[in-house]
């Protein structure tokens, strides 16, 4: 399971980076918004900022809602850094870029998916990844991490490649949770994948021999 950090802020993609488990960046623009990242020629250089500070894929949305506007868009960032990934929303013209871009051999990243017909059609379009949101349908009461399962059912029914993409993870049981059904990645905040590290045990055991360690010296 690859681990993705969901954030625009670089002292956090450090940090997760020097944890040495870190496989990715997403970014989105609200992400970006919020780290004070405003104007094009600002984005472009924070994207690239942070493919330098990872080995692995770092996703970059474009924010066109039509086919030309997203090819245009998705071709100026793929040439940017050789780790961006193309992030195009599931819309109709988004499925499009995304055929338009995987045919090409470059990198995509379907995003807003809310249903299992949306990441079929992500697959049939040769998405590299495809973003389901489970945090954003456990907001409205809906199961995020069933829709999770339903995808993993179907793209193992015909062996499709596109990877799923858990995203809009929220807290590190959403992270076992998908592990658990089999989700090829997942996306989401340091603080829920710091809390994997966590069990009481674990500290008490740890203080104990350090504590017996001290006795014998
Ligand atoms: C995915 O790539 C999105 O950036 C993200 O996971 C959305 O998460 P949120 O619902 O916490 O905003």
């Amino acid at each position: 399971m690859k681990f993705f950090i969901d954030t625009a802020n670089l002292e956090q993609i450090i940090e997760a980076q020097a944890m040495g488990i870190l496989d990715g960046v997403t970014t989105n623009p609200s992400l970006m918004a919020k780290e004070g990242i405003t104007g094009e020629a600002n984005i472009l250089k924070h994207y690239v900022d942070i493919c330098n500070l990872v080995d692995g894929d770092v996703s970059a949305e474009v924010i066109s809602t039509d086919f030309d506007g997203m090819v245009r868009e998705g071709e100026a960032l793929a040439k940017l850094h050789p780790q961006i990934v193309i992030k195009l929303p599931m819309i109709g013209d988004g499925v499009k870029a995304c055929k338009y871009f995987s045919d090409k051999g470059i990198k995509t990243n379907v995003t807003l998916v809310f249903s299992a017909g949306q990441a079929l059609l992500a697959a049939k379009a040769g998405a590299t990844y495809m973003s389901p949101f489970i945090g954003r349908l456990d907001d409205i009461s809906t199961d995020g991490l069933g829709l999770i399962a339903d995808i993993r059912l179907i793209y193992d029914n015909y062996g499709f490649e596109t990877q799923i993409l858990a995203a809009s993870v929220r807290h590190t049981m959403h992270i076992m949770d998908c592990a658990k059904i089999g989700a090829d990645v997942m996306t989401g905040p340091l603080s829920a994948i710091k809390g994997l590290l966590k069990h009481p045990l674990t500290d008490i055991g740890l203080a104990k021999f350090l504590a017996d360690f001290e006795k014998g010296n």
